[in-house]
């Protein structure tokens, strides 16, 4: 990873958006904390109690609670970002819908992260245990995750990377999204970095 903070190249400022533990977002906290060019600046959340908001402040990095109503303005919310003068979003683990002028104006620069091999348990309702209780119930004998980019439709944006990992037989949904969890650590971080280098 690029450590050197001496040169004169334009730092991309992210926004993580996330709802929930927040485990992606400290790893990405984590992996860019001294990062040359890519700088975490910004937690998005939408729900008071959640952990991410912990970590959030444990790495230093600003957050933003979201209410509702604020949701259903979409100026507010890009107001905001503009505020931290934020390049790039990460979708990790957000469980509102992304208004449509939010995907417009971060055309191209908004990824999320997907707990399967989409087109495969992607979609409204596809989320958390419920994504890996789908995979098991249909006998697949591997899953993985995606990396995409987002528009107006849930979990179709192009593809970036996806990351495979074996489903045995005898594999409950708790160990498949231990399995998921493992390949989220090792990669999500890296194809971000990739993407923004
Ligand atoms: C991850 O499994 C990710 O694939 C999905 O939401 C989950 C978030 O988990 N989009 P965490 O909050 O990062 O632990």
């Amino acid at each position: 990873m690029k450590e050197i903070n001496t040169s004169n190249e334009k730092t991309t400022q992210i926004a993580i958006f996330a709802s929930g533990t927040g485990s992606n977002a400290a790893r990405l906290m984590a992996h860019f904390a001294r990062h040359a060019t890519i700088k975490i600046a910004l937690v998005v959340c939408n729900k008071p109690t959640a952990p991410v908001l912990q970590h959030a402040d444990a790495f230093g990095v600003p957050s933003l609670l979201v209410t509702a109503a604020e949701w259903q303005n979409p100026e507010i919310i890009l107001k905001k970002l503009q505020a931290s003068a934020i390049d790039f979003i990460v979708l990790a683990g957000f469980l509102w819908r992304i208004p449509p002028a939010l995907v417009d104006a971060f055309s191209q620069r908004m990824i999320n992260l997907h707990p399967s091999l989409l087109p495969k348990y992607g979609g409204k309702g596809m989320y958390g245990m419920r994504v890996h209780e789908a995979v098991v119930a249909a006998r697949e004998t591997e899953t993985g995750i995606t990396i995409h980019y987002v528009n107006e439709a849930y979990d179709e944006g192009a593809v970036l990377a996806q990351y495979r990992c074996p489903v045995a037989p005898a594999d409950t949904a708790e160990i498949v999204s231990a399995k998921i969890h493992a390949l989220e650590m090792e990669f999500f971080p890296k194809v971000v970095e990739n993407l923004l280098v």
